[in-house]
């Protein structure tokens, strides 16, 4: 059986979505509840309906469109991805893999396929962290990973808590109701762009994703003294952004100081008040990520983190606090799947490699709830996260049919 993928199609859709926006094309930015957010999740909805899917939306906006098994007391497959976008970003992430997943789908009933597993095409809500703080939301709830009380908790920009924002957005229902039931699913698998340039430098077609990389973020708050930018002399000085320029350099320090290429750190945010150019800051809040693809490595950048802001706070007599926003397990892809993957490529003579993701991704979740695994597909430049991030149509169609073999495998 070949299925008849329709990579035109899944190009359209996504070309569709990406017009969907808050940010000039090309970039694309798409934040979760955001009245564009509701919108792409209305044109998924109606795609998958189009297709005789059976959506179904849960208390955080994880939707679901269900392909029934010829036994559907079975657990389920489930592929997926996520479909808001991080301030000024492209149209690939994420989206490849809930269109794609959904042309997978279409692609096998074309051709008579029947699954005895049903299959679940998953739109996971907010797997960027930009509203809530939090990566992964949807995964993490779903997963039990987040313990909804905490959920609840959370908090926009605006302070307007995700309890208020999920419900305004029109998903009801309690979110202890989001944690799957052990067994609801019997595997999963996500494509994705790689967000890397591994693929395409080997002239490679497919990556065979084995493990994904523990993430950890942090925010910190830096408080000294403000006071006139032309009056107040050097000496007499308790400079905000000073301390936290500090931190950032010894983030940098410590990611590179454990001589390992899998270790990363960035400062992404920097909020600095009251942010006037004559006014010295008072108050600086950075947010920091680290990852690494072995925990106690990652684990000890953390705490190289801690004790420079220790040493920050005192030397230049700011006050200093950090909380910890998440500092999760990696994940190990399931040798079941990366088998299958592996199968598929060499059924369809394919080029691939086996590879670690660096980047996050709503599999980190679901590997505690199914065995998973992961299929890469290469991005021009290796560039993610921008809005010149491009993936041909040809790479998408290939992902697309070994994501169709390998579900069809799974569903068997
Ligand atoms: C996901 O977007 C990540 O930051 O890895
Ligand atoms: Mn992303
Ligand atoms: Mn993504």
């Amino acid at each position: 059986m070949s299925p008849a993928v329709d990579p035109q199609r899944v190009w359209r859709e996504l070309d569709t979505l990406g017009g969907m926006s808050d940010a000039e094309a090309p970039a694309v930015t798409r934040v979760v509840f955001t009245e564009t957010d509701l919108r792409a999740r209305r044109f998924f909805k109606q795609c998958c309906e189009a297709a005789g899917l059976a959506v179904r939306e849960d208390a955080v906006g994880n939707t679901f469109a269900r392909w029934a098994g010829t036994s559907s007391d079975l657990p389920a497959v489930a592929t997926g991805s996520h479909c808001d976008a991080i301030p000024n970003a492209g149209r690939f992430d994420g989206t490849v893999g809930v269109f794609g997943g959904l042309e997978a789908v279409r692609a096998l009933q074309h051709v008579g396929y029947r699954p005895r597993r049903s299959i679940d095409v998953v739109m996971f809500t907010s797997e960027e962290p930009t509203r809530f703080g939090l990566g992964c939301l949807g995964s993490r709830l779903l997963s039990g990973a987040l313990a909804p009380e905490a959920a609840e908790q959370l908090r926009d920009a605006e302070r307007r808590t995700l309890e208020d924002v999920r419900r305004g957005a029109g998903f009801e229902g309690r979110l202890a109701g989001v944690a799957v039931p052990p067994a609801t699913y019997a595997s999963f698998i996500e494509l994705h762009i790689e967000q890397g340039p591994l693929l395409e430098r080997a002239g490679d077609h497919i990556g065979i994703v084995t493990a994904i990389a523990a993430p950890a973020s942090l925010r910190v708050f830096i408080e000294g003294q403000g006071g006139h930018a032309g009056a107040v002399l050097m000496p007499d000085r308790h400079d905000a952004f000073l301390g936290a320029a500090e931190i950032a350099l010894a983030v940098e320090h410590a990611a590179r100081g454990t001589a390992s290429p899998h270790t990363v750190g960035t400062v992404g945010v920097c909020d600095v008040f009251p942010g006037a150019i004559n006014s010295i800051p008072s108050r600086v809040r950075i947010e920091i990520d680290v990852r690494d693809i072995d925990q106690n490595r990652r684990d000890s950048v953390l705490q190289a983190i801690a004790a420079a802001c220790e040493d920050v706070a005192a030397r230049r007599k700011l006050t200093i606090r950090t909380d910890r926003i998440n500092a999760d397990a990696p994940a190990t892809c399931a040798p079941e799947i990366v088998d299958a993957v592996s199968a598929a490529c060499a059924r369809r003579g394919l080029k691939s490699q086996r590879m670690i993701s660096r980047a996050y991704h709503d599999s980190l979740f679901m590997a505690r709830v199914a065995p998973t695994g992961m299929i890469f597909i290469p991005c021009r430049g290796g560039v993610s996260h921008r809005p010149d991030e491009y993936a041909s149509p040809e790479a998408i169609g290939r992902g697309v049919e070994v994501l169709a073999d390998v579900l069809a495998t799974l569903a068997e």
